[in-house]
């Protein structure tokens, strides 16, 4: 069976076809980083026409690289939501015109689903399994029990972790995608936790929150002098050592709020065989190798996909797409983001 994924819930056009027997077959992306830069975040309507012009060439690229016709795709899968609902509708019509004009089946994938099972795109992963999906929309983290049957134990009640890290490095005047600036500026002070911020007020419970976190940064840097809550304005752009330290305590307590959430969820379901770190956050060697290092410690299998398929990507929305296929969850030209 050959399934093509469609994705474009926010600002990447992505495409890509999994078989059955070979696994991923091609994984294309168009992003609209570069473009949207100019903005300092993802303007909804330019995305939606940056979808409109790339994704019938990533659909192409795809096929080409998998080395297959549209003829010999078996149905298509698509991102439904959660995202921008401009973005979805792009995705979503083109994936159903295609299905239509193909008289082959259409499936609704939800992008949170693509994540949690990014893993498996590369890895046999054993059951009962924990997963903690970490991206600049979402911190979640899931006890899945089988394809199909699994829950949310818990979320972030408000700023996912990237979100936090965009947020801090967007303070001290870097661009974005903040997350990658903190990992460099963290190494380079070695992960050094110099200001203790806050881990949380329960820590034995499975609800994120990162939005204090961010705060706790920011008035350390006022404290500092460095940032005018007033002006909004970052005063000390030159003190390359404050930020290397204020992205290294910042770095270190993510890491420890993790590894504090992954404990609690194996103390409360200690069948579970395997966890997982997925979503944009997971590119980050610090945060793989800590949680890998505390899985070890404690008899699970750890996993965490390559970093194209951390990102946002179609492979993982072609996978849930193909577990749905052979069960015939198929969805009717209804479909909608909602
Ligand atoms: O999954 P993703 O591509 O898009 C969303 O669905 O949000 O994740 C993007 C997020 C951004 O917040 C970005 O800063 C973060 O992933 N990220 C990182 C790293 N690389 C990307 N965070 C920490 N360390 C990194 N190396
Ligand atoms: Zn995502």
């Amino acid at each position: 069976m050959y399934i093509l994924g469609i994705e474009t819930s926010c600002d990447e056009s992505a495409a890509a076809v999994y078989n059955t027997e070979k696994g991923v077959l091609s994984s294309e992306l168009y992003s609209q980083i570069e473009l949207q830069k100019e903005f300092g975040g993802v303007i909804p309507e330019l995305a939606s026409r940056s979808h409109l012009d790339k994704i019938d060439l990533m659909v192409k690229k795809a096929l080409e690289s998998a080395k297959i016709s549209l003829q010999d795709l078996n149905a298509i899968a698509v991102t439904t939501r959660p995202g921008l609902p401009g973005s979805l509708l792009i995705g979503l019509n083109f994936a159903k015109s295609l299905a239509y004009s193909l008289n082959i089946p259409l499936i609704g994938v939800n992008h949170l689903d693509g994540h949690a099972f990014s893993s498996f795109l590369e890895n046999n992963v054993p059951f009962p399994h924990i997963c903690l999906t970490a991206s600049g929309g979402h911190t979640n983290i899931y006890l899945m029990e089988d394809f199909g049957k699994y829950k949310i134990l818990g979320q972030t009640a408000d700023d996912a972790a990237g979100e936090c890290m965009d947020k801090v490095a967007k303070f001290m005047g870097y661009p974005y995608p903040g997350g990658p600036i903190i990992e460099r500026l963290a190494r380079e002070e070695g992960f050094v936790d110099h200001y203790k911020f806050p881990r949380g007020k329960n820590q034995k419970d499975l609800k994120f929150s990162f939005s204090g976190l961010k705060t706790a940064v920011l008035y350390k840097l006022a404290e500092q002098e460095a940032f005018d809550l007033k002006t909004k304005q970052f005063t000390k752009s030159g003190d390359e050592d404050l930020k290397r330290k204020v992205a290294s305590s910042l770095l270190v307590c993510v890491k420890d709020i993790f590894i504090k959430k992954l404990q609690t969820a194996l103390e409360l379901h200690p069948q579970v065989k395997s966890v997982s770190f997925v979503g944009g956050v997971a590119c980050n060697k610090y945060l793989k190798e800590q949680l890998g290092n505390f899985c070890k410690e404690n008899g699970v299998e750890f996993f965490a996909p390559t970093p194209k398929f951390c990102t946002d990507n179609a492979a993982m929305i072609a996978y849930v797409g193909h577990y749905k296929a052979q069960h015939k969850q198929f969805d009717d030209l209804t479909l909608d983001i909602f």
